[in-house]
């Protein structure tokens, strides 16, 4: 088969579709012919050396795919060959099959293209996983999504607000802004020409807000722990603004703040299988209704794969970057 091989040269990567080893399954999963993949920050980082893949995952880029199953495992009950199906991978989705735990699976819903199905799993699984099951959040309760233009924005903001909680956030374009606000955001900061920090406390009162969803980390560890009101919880998953930052303790103690960070990837099989199914039992039929809804921004070849990894660097997009095959 055909995949993605990450080929670097003096400090410069590229990505080449070429001949790859055939993948083989296990009894409890299925084959998938991949249709479309995406793009995620873990991708641009482990193209560059810096994330490896978890042990056993394939060295393949690509954290989520959608297709059509080719083959069942024989322990597999419930899906058979030709159902159109979506899953999070611990890697391997940039290429023309992927074997997949039947756990992990979603079936697509009717009408829905492959693009759209790849555009969940990610940073849908992300935003649920980070927003309710670290962050706790609670309808009436106040939620800052930093990139609130991101995938995982884009999907944050829309569960904040579909459970009844206050989304507000922050990005630095208008455009981004602006799509933020259409997915539900009572409050859109454009980080680049203002302060966060004086906005939040602004809004509410003086009070600060009740969960931070945070990708940047270092550069904003000290504001977003002064955002924060008494029980308030920062929940990190990533370090778009570096890993080192200044942190009162004295707030932290005083505030009764909890401090949370957050991988999906590094999560055991067994974990990864729940999240999906309880993600399914929740929120599933809300995407068939149209009630929530994944936002790509623009679709790649997979054989354009390295353009697609500089534009999503490049800051470019609002939601999703998807490749197809
Ligand atoms: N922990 C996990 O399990 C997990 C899982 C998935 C993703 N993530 C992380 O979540 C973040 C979002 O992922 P994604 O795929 O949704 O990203 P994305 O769509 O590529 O968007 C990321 C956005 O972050 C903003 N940004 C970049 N550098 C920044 C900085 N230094 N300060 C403030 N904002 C910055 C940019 O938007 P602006 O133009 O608005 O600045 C950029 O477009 C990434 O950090 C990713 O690694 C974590």
């Amino acid at each position: 088969m055909k995949g993605i091989v990450v080929e670097r040269k003096n400090g410069a990567v590229s990505l080449v579709w070429q001949d790859v080893m055939d993948v083989t399954f296990g009894p409890d999963e299925v084959l998938v012919d991949v249709r479309a993949t995406a793009v995620n920050r873990a991708d641009l980082l482990q193209a560059r050396g810096g994330y490896p893949p978890p042990p056993g995952a394939s060295q393949i880029l690509g954290l989520e795919m959608a297709g059509v199953i080719n083959a069942v495992g024989e322990a597999v009950a419930g899906w058979q060959p030709g159902d159109r199906v979506c899953a999070l991978l611990p890697g391997g989705g940039y290429a023309e099959q992927v074997a997949v735990p039947a756990g992990m699976l979603l079936r697509l819903p009717d009408g829905w293209s492959f693009a759209q199905g790849t555009a969940v799993p990610e940073v849908w699984y992300t935003a649920y996983v980070n927003l309710f099951l670290e962050g706790d959040l609670k309808p009436g309760e106040t939620v800052l999504i930093h990139a609130g233009a991101s995938g995982v924005g884009t999907a944050a903001i829309q569960l904040a607000c579909n459970t009844g909680a206050i989304a507000f956030v922050t990005a630095g374009r208008a455009d981004k802004l602006a799509v933020c606000r259409e997915l539900g955001a009572t409050l859109a900061i454009n980080y680049k020409e203002e302060d966060f920090l004086e906005v939040v406390l602004a809004a509410t009162d003086g009070q600060g807000i009740d969960l931070i969803l945070d990708p940047v980390g270092g550069a904003y560890l000290e504001r977003n722990v002064r955002a924060l009101r008494p029980f308030g919880r920062l929940v990190n998953i990533g370090l778009l603004g570096g890993g080192r930052g200044e942190l009162d303790m004295a707030l932290v103690l005083r505030n009764r703040l909890r401090l949370v960070g957050s991988t999906l990837r590094n999560r055991p099989p067994a974990e990864k299988i729940q999240i999906t199914r309880q993600f399914e039992a929740g929120f599933w039929h809300l995407f068939r209704t149209g009630e929530l809804k994944p936002i790509i921004d623009r679709v790649f070849p997979i054989q354009e794969a390295q353009a697609a990894h500089e534009y999503v660097a490049r800051d470019e997009n609002i939601g999703k970057v998807v490749l197809t095959l």
